[in-house]
């Protein structure tokens, strides 16, 4: 019998009820697995071997890593069972941590929230180990399909944020990308196989989280909530996005009335002319019509990713918010690319943001506007820390 305690220092409900769909086709257990991310393949010249790390998931049969991976080929459903889930299940309810999972871990060892803790308190009707446990075949199977899904159809953006890059965002690849490579990835366009497993397990979807790209850009997007409609099933679902709400046709609030709850995070990193500055290709004015727009209908709230060049514009975003009525979210800290981390900042300039950042706390805690004043403290520790904690993951999923 595993000891409660360790089994409650590793165990995360995501690998029994999730997974995600990378841009470029691979799987993972979450958003911020480890062992999902490619990226440092799209910075050679020649095109390289898109061999998958040792821990991933697996891929999926449209996606570029498919031919140099034959044996780790496969449909959603067959990625939720495959080998490195059932034992990443059965490693945790050893009470064992894994590697793909080290993100989480890193924080929690640093005295900082983890993805993991935040999800299992989430769905803590469910996230019982013994519970989940019960569930588990001595393999590591569990019947079920996943009924929160996170599956980024492609990277298609009309924007270049300075933080972005290629391959997330098409924008950055139209400018920038290795000559073998195509501007705009979609690994799911043309995965019947996917459609199919979408469509067969319609009824048991609950969540699902669109980020991209920019997800009103994704035809796959509009593909699945027009699915979920089609065949009755919207109704269970709670949709939550990122989205930089500088494209919102207004054909999609037909299909946000169907679903049982919409939420959009709208990215926004600063105020006016910070925004268009930090958001690259995106008008200030566009954005709040549209944030004006999509709030009448559903729960909307700023997605602020604080960095070097948004720290001295928080002030006015977080008025502006205020003025409007909107909740802020600032917990997704950018630490990478490394220059635009407010690490990078030189020290004098971190003393004044400092500062500027307490202030900040003050006037919010002041006001009883708990999250933001939590978030900006976390920043200042960051900012400040000799061993930066990496702080939490993009999404409010
Ligand atoms: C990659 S975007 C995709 C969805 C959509 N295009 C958008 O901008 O919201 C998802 C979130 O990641 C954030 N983001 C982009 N680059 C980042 C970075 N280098 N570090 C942290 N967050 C970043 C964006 O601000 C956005 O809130
Ligand atoms: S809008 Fe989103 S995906 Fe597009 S460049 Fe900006 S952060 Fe990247």
């Amino acid at each position: 019998m595993t000891d409660p305690e360790a089994r409650s220092r590793t165990m995360c409900v995501l690998p029994w009820i999730h997974l995600c769909a990378s841009i470029d086709g691979v799987y993972g257990r979450c958003c911020v697995d480890d062992s999902m991310y490619h990226n440092k393949l799209y910075e050679q010249e020649e095109e390289p071997e898109f061999l998958l790390n040792d821990d991933a998931v697996g891929c999926s049969p449209r996606s570029r890593y498919a031919a140099d991976n034959p044996g780790r080929v496969m449909g959603l459903a067959d990625a939720f069972n495959s080998p490195n889930m059932r034992r990443t299940r059965l490693a945790m309810l050893a009470g064992e941590r894994v590697d793909a999972c080290s993100y989480c871990y890193h924080r929690e060892d640093h005295g900082a929230l983890s993805y993991r803790q935040e999800i299992n308190q989430r769905f803590r009707d469910i996230a019982d180990p013994d519970r989940l446990a019960a569930r588990t075949a001595p393999d590591g199977t569990v019947e079920d399909f996943p009924f929160f899904l996170d599956i980024r159809f492609g990277n298609t953006c009309n924007l270049r944020c300075v933080m972005c890059a290629y391959p997330v965002s098409s924008g950055w690849g139209a400018k920038k990308r290795p000559a073998w490579s195509s501007a705009v990835i979609d690994a799911y366009r043309d995965d019947d196989e996917l459609w199919q497993t979408l469509r067969e397990n319609a009824h048991l979807i609950r969540r699902l989280y669109f980020a991209g790209g920019e997800p009103f850009m994704q035809p796959g997007h509009f593909a699945l909530l027009d699915l979920l409609v089609e065949t009755g099933n919207a109704g269970n679902v709670d949709v939550v996005y990122n989205s930089n709400l500088t494209v919102l046709p207004e054909s999609v609030f037909d299909r946000f009335r169907h679903f049982k709850s919409i939420g959009i995070g709208a990215s926004c990193d600063g105020y006016g002319e910070v925004f268009e500055r930090i958001r690259q290709g995106a008008k200030w004015e566009t954005f709040i019509a549209n944030v004006r727009r999509a709030r009448s209908e559903v729960n909307l709230w700023l997605q602020v990713a604080p960095q070097r060049d948004n720290v001295w514009g928080l002030r006015d975003l977080l008025e502006f918010a205020r003025a409007e009525g909107l909740d802020v979210d600032l917990a997704n800290v950018v630490q990478w690319p490394a220059e635009m981390s407010v690490l990078s900042l030189p020290e004098e300039d971190k003393v004044r943001a400092t500062g500027e950042l307490t202030s900040l706390i003050d006037w919010c805690a002041g006001l009883g506007w708990e999250k933001p004043a939590a978030d900006l403290r976390a920043l200042r520790t960051f900012m400040n820390s000799a061993d930066p904690v990496d702080l939490p993951p993009e999404i409010a999923a």
